[in-house]
């Protein structure tokens, strides 16, 4: 019988057994109009998280908190996450979020926003781990703070980098697909970065970066 892609897909989706705290932090993204990462992409970025053993780390687009669970769930217990959201009625539910996975508050800075003016006043080389998942257009400018914000051997991870899909398909001219197909030649062509695209969720990007 024929491997079906789509049955992996799902069934990699449906394998996060997630907790109460996640489900009502997935319920208000709903209720807010947001889209939290899958629950595979929640369980990768946990994993991520611990594997990079960051202390360190910072999210662009921190919507109701999902994502920022599953990060602060792997990262280690005096690592701090800044969230960076242009939204306020988010960062409430973010937090909110963080209070009932029971995060001590010093454990994250939400900072309220738009990433193109909160990015740049961030410290070079200071960051383990960078999580961008926000808008489409201000994709190019994120990464490029992105790279100058991660120590070397740090971690970059984007979000829906195959664009729900349309990445993949040539005929797609969309300006969001566009602009991550852009983003990622900037990546694969940036000698200081390794890269590899995983198409867990809807594609997530990851990138090193390599020590001088
Ligand atoms: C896809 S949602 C993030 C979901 C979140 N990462 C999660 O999994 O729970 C995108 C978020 O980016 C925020 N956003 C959009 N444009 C932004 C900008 N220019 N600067 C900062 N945040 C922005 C939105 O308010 C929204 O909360």
């Amino acid at each position: 019988m024929a491997a079906d892609k789509h049955s992996s897909w799902s069934y990699t989706e449906g394998l996060p057994d997630e907790d109460d705290i996640l489900l009502r932090a997935r319920d208000r993204s709903h209720e807010l109009g947001v889209a939290p990462v899958t629950p595979a992409v929640g369980a990768a970025l946990t994993v991520l998280a611990a594997a990079s053993k960051a202390s360190t780390a910072v999210e662009v687009g921190a919507g109701a908190g999902v994502s920022g669970v599953c990060l602060l769930r792997g990262l280690g217990r005096n690592a701090v996450l800044t969230t960076i959201d242009s939204d306020v009625d988010h960062l409430r539910a973010a937090r909110e979020a963080y209070s009932e996975a029971g995060i001590p508050s010093n454990r994250t800075r939400t900072i309220s926003g738009r990433a193109a003016d909160v990015l740049p006043r961030l410290t070079d080389a200071a960051y383990d781990l960078v999580f961008i998942d926000a808008d489409k257009p201000g994709l190019p400018v994120y990464v490029e703070q992105a790279t100058r914000l991660l120590k070397d051997g740090g971690i970059m991870i984007i979000n829906d980098a195959l664009d729900q899909d349309r990445v993949a398909e040539p005929a797609v001219r969309e300006q969001s697909t566009n602009t991550l197909r852009q983003v990622g030649k900037m990546i694969r062509e940036n000698e200081a970065l390794v890269s590899a695209l995983v198409p867990t969720g809807t594609g997530l990007l990851l990138a090193v970066k390599q020590r001088a």
